[in-house]
């Protein structure tokens, strides 16, 4: 039987989200990939249950991680049961619903319907009695905006979720929504969308209108997929998200667009004593309203790795200009 380690609270930082009471820890482990039916479970647990032992207590699923969809919440659930289910209480387990999950018109976006349906299928399949944050995964402009809010807040009344998250949402849609959910008294707290050292648009203005509604930012895909670390600088390694059919978003051609930039952020992060990945994690922190960063892993190794970043999250002006030079060229 699995017993959790001691001192799992030493080593991480956690991180008040917006204005709300909740902490999160500052590396958080995402499954959309690596924890589907195509990949081993042993792996899968050892991912996880390390995990944990570093003192990481958020896990984020969604109705539609596998490949097959839903498989990484049921595989989730299966450690649940097996291993962590004496742990329930020191563990936030978020789940979302929004992309395509099921045949018919109700089966993906922001009905009432789908996120009604859906959650409840998600619960079965992690066999938990409720989520501590459930997520809109992305916008829907054709479903009313109120009828989206409406129906995370009654999920909220159900006791099917503590705090209401969105995710993709652009700077407009999510102060329109925030303005909904404060006055319907919704804990809407946080806002999960993309960042990275490559992928800026946040800075523009969503984070401006994060701050000032008290909301918070876990953000994804920190590391873009893996081109953030020193493993493609020789070459795509077999295994390797990029090598893989399932993994659309990452290719050959977006590994050697980047590799001349990646290079030279390798040789800064040298020079700070840290791994690319490291670095690229500190990189996301420094941003305010950042509680938290989504890795993704196929070891437990990269975590154990990644999270050595804790060790200088700080950066001076000097390398914070030389990476925006290094990315500019
Ligand atoms: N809300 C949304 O729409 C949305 C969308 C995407 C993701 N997410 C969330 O964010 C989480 C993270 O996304 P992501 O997996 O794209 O994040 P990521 O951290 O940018 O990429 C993770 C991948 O990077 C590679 N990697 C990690 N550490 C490494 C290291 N030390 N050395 C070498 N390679 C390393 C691994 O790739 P290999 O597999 O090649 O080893 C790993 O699978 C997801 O699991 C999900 O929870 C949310």
């Amino acid at each position: 039987m699995y017993q959790a380690n001691s001192e799992r609270y030493m080593q991480m930082q956690y991180n008040r989200v917006g204005n709300s009471g909740l902490k999160l820890p500052a590396l958080s482990l995402g499954l959309w990939h690596n924890f589907g039916d195509t990949d081993y479970f042993q792996n899968q647990k050892e991912i996880v249950l390390g995990a944990f032992d570093l003192g990481i207590t958020h896990f984020d699923l969604a109705n539609n991680y596998g490949p097959p969809a839903g498989s990484a919440e049921i595989n989730f659930g299966r450690m649940m049961k097996e291993e962590l289910g004496a742990y329930r209480d020191e563990l936030i387990i978020s789940s979302k619903a929004g992309y395509y999950m099921w045949e018919g018109p109700y089966g993906e976006w922001g009905s009432k319907k789908n996120i009604i349906a859906s959650c409840d299928q998600s619960l079965k399949r992690v066999g938990v009695e409720y989520f501590d944050i459930f997520y809109h995964h992305r916008p829907d402009y054709e479903t009313p905006l109120e009828e989206t809010a409406r129906a995370l807040d009654l999920l909220v009344h159900q006791g099917k979720a503590l705090y209401i998250g969105v995710s993709n949402y652009d700077a407009q849609r999510t102060l329109e929504i925030s303005k909904i959910f404060k006055q319907l008294g919704t804990p809407f707290i946080i806002h999960q969308p993309n960042y990275n050292m490559f992928d800026r648009w946040i800075e523009d203005e969503l984070v401006d209108v994060l701050e000032n509604e008290g909301i918070g930012a876990i953000v994804y895909s920190p590391l873009a997929q893996g081109l953030l670390t020193n493993k493609y600088l020789h070459g795509i390694p077999e295994h390797s998200r990029a090598s893989r059919s399932d993994s659309p978003f990452l290719n050959e051609e977006k590994v050697e667009k980047t590799l001349a930039s990646v290079a030279r952020l390798n040789e800064l992060a040298e020079s700070r004593g840290q791994t690319l990945a490291e670095m690229a994690l500190a990189w996301n922190m420094r941003l305010k309203s950042v509680a938290s960063v989504i890795v993704g892993a196929s070891s437990l190794k990269q975590l154990e790795s990644n999270v050595k970043c804790l060790g200088n999250v700080n950066f001076t002006e000097q390398e914070l200009q030389t990476i925006e030079q290094l990315l500019k060229d």
